[in-house]
């Protein structure tokens, strides 16, 4: 069995990457958490070696890389902590590496995370490390998400659904189970090695469909009130520039103008990526919604 150490598995994606690991029988797993609470939600997280510290405390980093043979990193390469993660991989003679990047390093935006991943990307090439990075678009797909699941609840509860521009940017967001069978499929085939995949999902949708293919879902008549960019993103950076943190951020809004759409050819040839009906998933996500609201 190889050891994989995952950092990230109290988050989103990362407990999904953990649990098809653990499915797969083929790895023993350790993670590295910096917050203990968080996992007695995680019920695969039971018995495994856990060392707990940030990114950010090298130490603790190389101590828990150290006998492992795999890093599984899906904590975000937009806060700087590139260069800790592979000088650690490099102490701890860690080779193998899988890390999430993200498709927001394409926007014609400028925002500052984007240069800190583009650079955390560069890092990682020049690390002499078997890497493979991963860029998902939006990923959605079950509670917790914090971009359709919050879509749904606001349909859900508002009678009048705020639309920034006029909803024909495309989105091809990407179901979570799809990205953690990459991770899967990623590390039982060596030609990953060295690349970079764009993981998108399999059906593209612009915005307004989606908003209203959700409302239709949960059965909800709503109006629909279009507004310039401009008036949606003023009071945002307003509330933000008083250091009032607000749900929606300005860039997310800024990006609603840019289609979002990627190929995931190169993944389906050299592992067999297939992803999922964005139709099915939807439904399944109303549904877990619903669930929990008690009108299942
Ligand atoms: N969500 C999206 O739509 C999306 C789209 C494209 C790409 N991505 C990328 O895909 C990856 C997974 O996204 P996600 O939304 O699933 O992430 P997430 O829910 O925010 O989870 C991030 C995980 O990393 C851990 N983490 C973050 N900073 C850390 C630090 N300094 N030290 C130790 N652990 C740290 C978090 O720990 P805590 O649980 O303690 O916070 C959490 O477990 C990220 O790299 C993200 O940039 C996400």
């Amino acid at each position: 069995m190889q050891h994989v150490l995952i950092i990230g598995a109290t988050g989103f994606t990362g407990r999904y990457v953990l649990d098809e690991l653990s499915r797969s029988g083929r790895y023993d797993i350790s993670l590295f958490v910096r917050d203990p609470a968080k996992l007695s939600f995680l019920p695969t997280a039971s018995g495994r070696r856990v060392h707990y510290g940030t990114i950010e405390d090298i130490k603790a980093l190389t101590a828990a890389l150290r006998g492992v043979e795999i890093l599984v990193c899906t904590a975000s390469l937009g806060f700087g902590h590139a260069p800790n993660l592979l000088q650690a991989c490099h102490d701890a003679s860690v080779q193998r590496t899988i890390f999430f990047s993200t498709t927001a390093i394409f926007t014609r935006l400028n925002p500052p995370s984007k240069k800190l991943r583009l650079a955390a990307e560069t890092a990682i090439q020049a690390s002499g490390l078997d890497y493979t990075i991963l860029r998902p678009t939006m990923i959605y797909g079950a509670r917790g998400d914090r971009n359709i699941f919050r879509l749904i609840r606001y349909i859900d509860r508002m009678p009048i659904i705020v639309i920034p521009g006029r909803g024909h940017n495309l989105l091809q967001p990407v179901f979570v189970k799809d990205l953690a069978m990459a991770v899967r499929q990623i590390l039982a085939e060596p030609s990953t090695i060295g690349k970079c995949y764009t993981l998108s999902g399999r059906d593209v949708i612009p915005f307004g469909d989606l908003v209203r293919y959700l409302a239709s879902a949960l059965e909800r008549r709503r109006m629909y009130l279009h507004i310039p960019i401009c008036l949606a993103t003023a009071p945002l950076s307003v509330l933000n520039a008083c250091g009032l943190r607000t749900p929606i951020k300005v860039e997310q809004i800024l990006r609603l103008q840019e289609d979002k759409t990627f190929s995931f050819d190169e993944a389906a040839n050299d592992f067999g990526y297939a992803p999922s009906s964005l139709a099915e998933v939807l439904q399944a996500e109303v549904a877990e919604y619903l669930g929990d609201t008690g009108r299942a």
